[in-house]
């Protein structure tokens, strides 16, 4: 079965789905992502995810090229064209095709809209889990938003890749002060010998992430104790647990940060208290209940 994705109000092949050189997002990375995860079919976090989607455009000025109703559909039918049943769908939003110019392109120039699905498998995701993973830490070489959504990701990448080079799993960022800011692509956090769960404030130099909010939910609803501060790279190496949190992971123990095992070197208690709550929580949004069309190309209104 060929790969669909949406561009710009058609669905097509993956082979045919192509972006202007012109692309602002392929020139600059002007452009903002989304990244939803899709579990037995339904899109998790839509809402929180639309929100932080509106919130990235505004702040760069990208004028919202659909309403949520249209882009809800839009990453609803990617998902089933896709046969996506566990994964995720991604959507990227970018300022548009325009000649090479750093300033903004005229007023009215259409943004791209590009979305896409891909399928993982959930038992690999859960062993990786239940084994806990590595990471090392580099230096935070990012720019001050990463507030925003942008995929403008390049220290990101390399962050990942020099991980994996290493026999990591992932990669911490730590900053000049040594605190850890984030993973490559998850928030970071602790537990302390004192019971807390510990995370940077999402204005630190972090992205506001929908998991760490959800999660934040489930803590008070828990009976656990939330404290939103920067931790120190030394904190972490003395924290009972340490876990980071996405929309394509949920909740991923840490059981070594630059070769020193965290607490006994086992997934631990809280983190794995915490991975099944967000596991087994019913799915956040409604599975697709739209008419089932055929899977051809065509044009959306
Ligand atoms: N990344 N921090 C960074 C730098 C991220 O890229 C992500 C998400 C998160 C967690 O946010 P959320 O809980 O909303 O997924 C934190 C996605 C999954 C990605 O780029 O693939």
């Amino acid at each position: 079965m060929a790969r669909i994705a949406y561009i710009n109000g058609r669905y097509l092949p993956l082979s045919m789905a192509a972006v202007p050189i012109e692309d602002r997002a392929f020139l600059f990375a002007d452009g903002v992502y989304e990244v939803c995860e899709v579990r037995e079919g339904a899109l998790i976090d839509e809402e929180r995810h639309l929100k932080r989607l509106a919130r990235s455009l505004r702040e760069l000025r990208i004028a919202a090229p659909l309403g949520d109703g249209a882009i809800g559909t839009i990453l609803r039918e990617v998902v089933r064209r896709n046969r996506v049943r566990d994964g995720m769908v991604y959507l990227q939003i970018t300022r548009g095709v325009a000649k090479r110019n750093h300033a903004f392109p005229a007023a009215g120039t259409a943004p791209t809209v590009v979305a896409t699905a891909y399928a993982s498998d959930p038992a690999a995701i859960d062993r990786k889990a239940a084994a806990g993973i590595s990471v090392m830490t580099v230096p935070e070489t990012r720019w001050a938003r990463v507030d925003i959504k942008t995929v403008s990701l390049l220290p990101n990448v390399l962050a990942r890749q020099a991980a994996l080079e290493a026999g990591k799993s992932d990669a911490w960022f730590v900053n000049a002060a040594g605190e850890v800011t984030e993973a490559a692509a998850s928030n970071a956090w602790i537990v302390t010998g004192g019971a807390e769960v510990v995370t940077a404030p999402a204005d630190d130099g972090v992205l506001r992430g929908v998991t760490r909010m959800v999660l934040i939910d489930h803590l008070a609803a828990n009976g656990l104790r939330l404290v939103e501060r920067r931790f120190s790279l030394d904190e972490a190496l003395g924290a009972k647990e340490a876990f980071m949190t996405s929309a394509t992971s949920a909740v991923l123990p840490v059981v070594n940060i630059d070769g020193r095992p965290i607490g006994d070197g086992k997934p631990g208690p809280v983190s794995r208290q915490l991975r099944t709550l967000l596991r087994s929580s019913p799915a956040r949004s409604a599975p697709y209940a739209g008419a089932l069309r055929d899977t051809r190309s065509d044009v959306i209104p």
